[in-house]
């Protein structure tokens, strides 16, 4: 794929991956886990409830009845002789004093006559209103007369009292309830530091794919002791290693492509060379011993002297246009002169051909002399002429300054950087979209293992530059 179908490959995704909705893993392993756990604090204390509930209702009821036969057997009519009203006294008493159960005299009009004996130690123990009010089973209460015939004397009640079995239940509860939140709240806390330490082992992850997204497919993913987090860096970094032999393979085939079109070109040139310039140096050679001839004679056709200088014209013209095609095929001094050289012909070549832009080079004297191997100078010479066309065509340039220069911290790099002083590219904040010129510089740059930097705006000028490590990959 090329390089502009890959970008618009790639926007495509990133449009398509943005319009997705999608959900974070801690957020739905959060909710989940705040969900089970006030789910089952909930269920199980309403199970807890619901059984201790039926607990209390079925003790209070049975102690209830026990009560009300021994107060029934134990409290008959009296026709004198006894004092009934003591007795009750005693036995409301002695009742009072069981769990479970509550005895109080009341009088005819049904008022209570005593307090209750045990009924303040009971209540310090009870459990808070709103638990009493959940466990409290129906009232079950039954009133047996006290009588000394023929008179009523008040009434003896006995009811089921379930305060302290709530009190014992609620003990229970105390406890069971903080240890079933705490729980809960273990259970959200283990939730969180799961999703984070999952969710910081994906990071390191997609950080180490991104950079390989960016092309530094050297990257690896951290290596992880959990099995299944080793098993996905493996896996991506398989992956990137795929990758990075595809494109080590991919440079290989296309460096051979460069290296043999370039041979072809060269052949062609030489060929052209060979062939035509001493036919084109024979016919002018001979034209001009035509004219030679025709100028002796007396009486001769002016039509003859314009023919001979047309023909005279346009083998010129024909040796002229040979030796641009042989110099674009493969520039003369090449394998001959220095990278300086090299470029010092390019730049005087456009002073002749477009006065109205001042193209100047600059040279570090480091590189002055210095032969990368002709493949690279051939980028080098493709890329400046390229550069200062598109400069002239696009940025309507004045001034055009070609630099060769060396990287102070990589001294062995070649830069070499084009600025011009025109209008810039005009795809506003984005690269313009490259054409065949921009395609075949990064296509040469990334067979040699060069770096080409499309052209950027700084301060007015447009540049664009070309980094050659040497020795560059082909040489
Ligand atoms: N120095 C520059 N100033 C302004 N625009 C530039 C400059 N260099 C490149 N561009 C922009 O980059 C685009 C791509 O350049 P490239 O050389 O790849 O293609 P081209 O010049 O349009 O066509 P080709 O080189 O194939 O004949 C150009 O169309 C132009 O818009
Ligand atoms: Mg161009």
């Amino acid at each position: 794929m090329s390089a502009p179908t890959e970008g618009l490959a790639f926007q495509a995704f990133g449009r398509a991956t943005r319009v997705r909705r999608t959900v974070p893993l801690r957020r739905i392993v959060m909710g989940l886990a705040c969900a089970v756990s006030l789910s089952l604090c909930l269920i199980v204390s309403a199970i807890l409830i619901v059984n201790a509930r039926q607990a209390v209702q079925e003790e209070t009821e049975s102690a209830f009845r026990l009560a009300h036969e021994a107060v029934v057997r134990r409290l008959p009519p009296s026709h004198g002789g006894r004092d009934t009203m003591t007795e009750a006294i005693g036995l409301a008493e002695e009742i009072d004093g069981l769990r479970h159960v509550s005895a109080r005299i009341l009088d005819p009009e049904g008022q209570p006559l005593q307090h209750r004996a045990h009924g303040q130690l009971r209540s310090e123990a009870s459990a808070p209103q709103w638990f009493s009010a959940l466990m409290t089973p129906p009232l079950v209460e039954a009133l047996v007369p006290i009588t000394h015939y023929p008179n009523v004397l008040g009434m003896l009640r006995v009811a089921a009292d379930p305060t302290d079995e709530i009190a014992e239940v609620w003990g229970d509860f105390s406890i069971i309830l903080p240890v079933l939140f705490l729980a809960g709240l273990a259970m959200v806390g283990l939730a969180f530091l799961m999703t984070t330490l999952l969710t910081r082992r994906l990071q390191s992850v997609q950080a180490a794919m991104a950079q390989m997204q960016d092309g530094r497919l050297s990257v690896r993913a951290p290596d992880d002791r959990l099995t299944e987090f080793a098993d996905l860096a493996a896996g991506v970094n398989a992956l990137a290693s795929h990758l990075q032999a595809e494109q080590a393979e991919n440079d290989l085939l296309q460096a051979r492509l460069i290296g043999s079109s370039e041979a072809e070109r060269s052949r062609i040139a030489l060929d052209l060379h060979d062939e035509m310039g001493p036919q084109l140096f024979a016919l002018r050679a001979a034209v001009s011993h035509a004219q030679a001839m025709t100028a002796d004679l007396p009486e001769r056709p002016a039509a003859l002297d314009e023919t001979l200088d047309a023909i005279a014209g346009h083998a010129l013209e024909v040796q002229r246009s040979a030796r641009t095609a042989i110099n674009d095929l493969r520039p003369m001094l090449l394998g001959e002169a220095s990278l300086a050289e090299l470029l010092a012909e390019l730049v005087t070549g456009f002073r002749d051909v477009a006065s109205e832009t001042r193209v100047v080079l600059d040279v570090d004297p480091e590189v002055e002399g210095s032969s990368p191997g002709e493949l690279a100078e051939l980028s080098i010479y493709r890329f400046a002429r390229e550069s200062v066309l598109n400069a002239m065509r696009h940025g309507r340039a004045t001034v055009v300054r070609v630099s060769l220069d060396t990287m102070p911290d990589e001294p062995g790099q070649i830069v070499v950087r084009v600025t011009d002083n025109g209008k810039g590219p005009q795809s506003g904040t984005g690269r313009p979209t490259p054409g065949f010129g921009q395609i075949g510089i990064e296509d040469r740059a990334r067979a040699l293992g060069a770096t080409y930097l499309p052209p950027w705006r700084d301060n007015r000028l447009t540049h664009t530059e070309l980094r050659m490590p040497r020795p560059c990959k082909l040489r």
